[in-house]
């Protein structure tokens, strides 16, 4: 480790060094707290920001977890202090954790801001409070260290395999038809999610702690290792030391991110048949790095990059699988000529050092370059006269028969009118249908609730239909599966060309050519809006008011318009 400060020069020095009053009132409290002054003096100060709280389902075990951090923290030489941060419980809060996951970013922001952090740890997973937390850490660029929360085990019912999201979604429609019983359904619920962790799918959450490891914030392999496994508190510990000594190195965000670092992490989403939210958060990840994402770039990296991984809901496997066949660095390492190993990593090492001898033990779970599941990346971005500005599509967990699809709409004009029809049997719709809804973006939603894989018609379930084109300006959860057009840009509820779509109007698919359009002529579509209105506000004061008025669209990101970019935040006086 080379010291590039002394104990003078940290941060934290201006709160407990200085010989006056203000600092007296801050060593007296950290002496009140029950630590000696050799405890904290001269040392870094380690914030370590915890996405714990009895709502937080699957980070149950981050209130051990943090002991382990704070050990390793301790062992180093710092001083560690936990500070708990806004829980986003992916499951249970509405409408969306994805509305909340700005608030995460501007809370990591400022608390490491407003109080005397030299380095911080963040401890999350669960799918929005990685991104969050990184996105305040890399605005505030104190050196950063990410503990990712690890997957849970894997599901089981009856002796089959259960993966998070997917299968309750597979089973739902089993239930709707009559093929499984009350009882069966019961069994699930209680053999789905049965340890501490997150998803073990491919969903968000692994595909973002795996972005997050790749972009270099995370120790090798952290990302890949069970929540349960103890090699989950070794790491957390390793982790505790690590960030001691990032801080003496001052080894910060914008030493680690580059472009270089931002094509990686896409590259690996592609070769995870990652999440759709994984484009998403990695343009608002770079936006608070100064880098400016177009969607094109992931189409331009995907036509490259493999797709390599066999995990569900794209594949077969599930992320215990992914770690015991060598997790991320094995496959970071077969992948290693598509990459730019010289990037540097929160080690101090450059990624291509932190994954040297890494291997692969099951080749069906992680596939190489010359023998991939895939040639190309699965997440596609799509445009025409229905998106303008893009919207995407997985390939993988689609379909074949119909990436090339041309059917009449079914329009919704949002969840509740989507929620009331989709039972009735005398629903206008055969296979062949498209299904769309609308006003489900990043203001209509609000927050682009997960509603994207729209349920089949019960009508259609009972003639043995499981997938259909469906289209909406929502998101889907990376757990789910399915011939999905997602993230339609410019949404609906501002006027995107998705508000001017008419129940019989015929739309046109075509995933090969990267088109999306709807048959409708440009004198018609001009005519209808001239015709449309906008919606009353959903918020007159609060929260919702703020995000309503500065969120940007999918294809930016969706971050607040007024946290993007460099600009410096002046350190707040100490008085
Ligand atoms: Fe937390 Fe899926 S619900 S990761």
């Amino acid at each position: 480790m080379k010291r590039k400060k002394s104990p003078e020069e940290l941060r934290s020095h201006r709160w407990l060094g200085p010989a006056d009053l203000r600092s007296f009132g801050h060593r007296s409290r950290a002496l009140q707290m029950g630590f000696a002054r050799e405890d904290y003096q001269g040392k870094p100060v380690i914030a370590i920001l915890n996405t714990w709280s009895d709502v937080s389902h699957c980070h149950t075990h981050f209130r051990e977890r943090v002991e382990d951090v704070k050990r390793g923290v301790w062992q180093a030489g710092g001083f560690p202090v936990e500070i708990p941060a806004i829980s986003l419980a992916e499951v249970l809060q509405k409408p969306t954790t994805m509305m909340y996951r700005n608030l995460l970013a501007m809370e990591t922001e400022e608390l490491l801001r407003s109080y005397p952090a030299d380095g911080c740890v963040l401890m999350g997973g669960c799918d929005k409070t990685g991104p969050g937390l990184m996105m305040g850490a890399i605005s505030m660029d104190l050196p950063s260290i990410f503990v990712p929360a690890g997957p849970m085990l894997r599901g089981n019912w009856q002796g089959k395999i259960l993966g998070s999201g997917s299968d309750a979604w597979k089973y739902w429609d089993e239930l709707r038809t009559g093929n499984i019983n009350e009882q069966d359904w019961r069994e699930i619920e209680e053999g789905i999610a049965r340890s501490p962790g997150t998803c073990m799918t491919m969903g968000t959450a692994s595909t973002m702690t795996s972005v997050i490891e790749t972009l270099g914030f995370s120790l090798p392999n952290a990302s890949s290792i069970p929540a349960p496994d103890s090699n989950h508190p070794r790491m957390a510990s390793l982790t505790g030391r690590r960030i001691v000594d990032m801080v003496w190195e001052d080894l910060k965000p914008s030493d680690i991110l580059s472009e270089r670092s931002f094509d990686n992490a896409i590259k690996v989403l592609m070769a995870l048949g990652g999440s759709t939210n994984g484009l998403i958060h990695v343009i608002a990840l770079a936006g608070r790095a100064g880098i400016k994402i177009e969607l094109e770039r992931f189409e331009e990296i995907g036509r490259e990059a493999p797709y390599l991984v066999n995990m569900r809901p794209s594949g077969r496997y599930l992320m215990e699988d992914f770690y015991y066949a060598g997790g991320l660095v094995g496959l970071l390492e077969g992948m290693r000529s598509l990459l730019d190993v010289n990037v540097l990593t929160c080690t101090g090492k450059t990624l291509g050092e932190n994954i040297a001898g890494a291997k692969i033990h099951n080749k069906d779970v992680i596939h190489t370059p010359d023998d991939p599941m895939q040639a190309e990346g699965g997440l596609i971005v799509l445009r025409g006269n229905l998106a303008p500005d893009g919207a995407v599509i997985k390939s993988t967990a689609a379909d074949p028969k119909l990436l090339k699809h041309s059917g009449r709409a079914m329009v919704f004009d949002d969840y509740n009118d989507m929620a009331a029809k989709l039972e009735d049997p005398d629903l206008d719709v055969d296979a062949d249908s498209v299904l769309i809804l609308r006003n489900s973006g990043p203001q209509g939603g609000p927050g682009m609730p997960e509603w994207g894989m729209l349920p089949i018609p019960k009508k259609l379930l009972k003639q043995g239909v499981r997938d259909m084109v469906r289209i909406s300006d929502a998101r889907m959860s990376g757990t789910s599966y399915g011939t999905c057009v997602l993230h339609v840009a410019p949404e609906s509820w501002i006027g995107g060309p998705l508000a001017l779509v008419k129940t019989g109007d015929t739309v046109e698919l075509d995933v090969p050519g990267r088109k999306l359009n709807l048959k409708v002529s440009d004198e018609e579509l001009e005519q209808r809006r001239a015709a449309w209105k906008p919606k009353s506000r959903k918020f007159e004061r609060g929260y919702g008011k703020l995000f309503s008025e500065h969120i940007r669209q999918a294809n930016e990101g969706c971050d607040f318009d007024f946290l993007e970019g460099t600009a410096q935040t002046p350190e707040p006086e100490i008085h």
